[in-house]
């Protein structure tokens, strides 16, 4: 499986774009689909839900990648905790959270580049941490959260279920699971045995993750999350994520 995929310069650069870049640096074209932007910002802003959130509450960002959406849990939450398989984005994300900043440079073409700065966002008093771990293996001593979120994850894992099953005792009763994922299914990640739906057999993956999860969540909303990743000033991926929003039962 493909699990050292993201140690390499080239994605760090696009996901320190990706979460930390100005909207004009990483869509450069009027015409662009600008609501694609600021996706991990978004996936707090949308789906937290804030009355829901506890005094003192605290969150875990699962597939963490740079870092952007633990900071911005951090302006609701009092410790957040983000993880990821890969050291070089911990290592990133770390250096924003202890230096405030970060270099690094936007590929304009072939290897013309231009240098930027990722800035630490305000994060609101809440404590962030980073490190890493497995999805599928998280340490036993986690503790449990008030919310959960594992943005775009599910599909790099070799074994989502195994993170699925982790997740009633992460997740505090009455707290949030968000989940999103635009269900981009590869055997190169994941073999087609362990796919949450996706194929004619096991159907829609909404449908497949509500079988999973129903036991000890409600879900509670479901909505769409376009988002936008730059490869060079000519050439985007432009994804959907499906959004979902679960409820621990008690
Ligand atoms: C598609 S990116 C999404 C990152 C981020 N959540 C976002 O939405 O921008 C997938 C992330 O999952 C991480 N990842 C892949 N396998 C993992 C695993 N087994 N455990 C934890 N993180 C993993 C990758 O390093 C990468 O940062």
């Amino acid at each position: 499986m493909n699990t050292g995929s993201y140690e390499t310069d080239e994605l760090l650069h696009q996901y320190l774009l990706f979460h930390y870049g100005e909207a004009g640096d990483q869509l450069p074209w009027a015409f662009g689909p600008r609501t694609a932007l600021g996706f991990p910002a978004r996936c707090v802003d949308e789906g937290v839900d804030l009355e829901r959130v506890p005094r003192n509450g605290r969150a875990l960002d699962v597939g963490c990648a740079v870092g952007r959406s633990s900071f911005e849990l951090a302006r609701i939450f009092a410790g957040v905790i983000g993880i990821d398989y890969s050291a070089t984005f911990v290592r990133a994300a770390t250096t924003i959270a202890t230096e405030g900043s970060l270099a690094y440079q936007l590929k304009e073409t072939g290897t013309i580049t231009r240098d930027l700065v990722a800035q630490r966002p305000p994060n609101g008093g809440g404590k962030v941490s980073f490190e890493k771990g497995d999805a599928q293996e998280l340490r036993a001593d986690l503790g449990t959260f008030d919310c959960v979120l594992a943005a775009n994850l599910l599909c790099r894992l070799a074994r989502p279920d195994r993170l699925l099953s982790r997740l009633p005792d992460l997740v505090k009763p009455g707290g949030q699971l968000i989940i999103t994922t635009p269900n981009t299914w590869l055997e190169s990640f994941t073999a087609r045995e362990f796919w949450i739906g996706a194929t004619p057999e096991t159907g829609e993956p909404l449908e497949a993750l509500k079988d999973r999860l129903q036991e000890h969540f409600q879900l509670d909303r479901t909505w769409d999350l376009p988002f936008l990743i730059r490869e060079h000033r000519r050439k985007y991926q432009w994804s959907v994520a499906q959004g979902s929003r679960w409820i621990r039962k008690d």
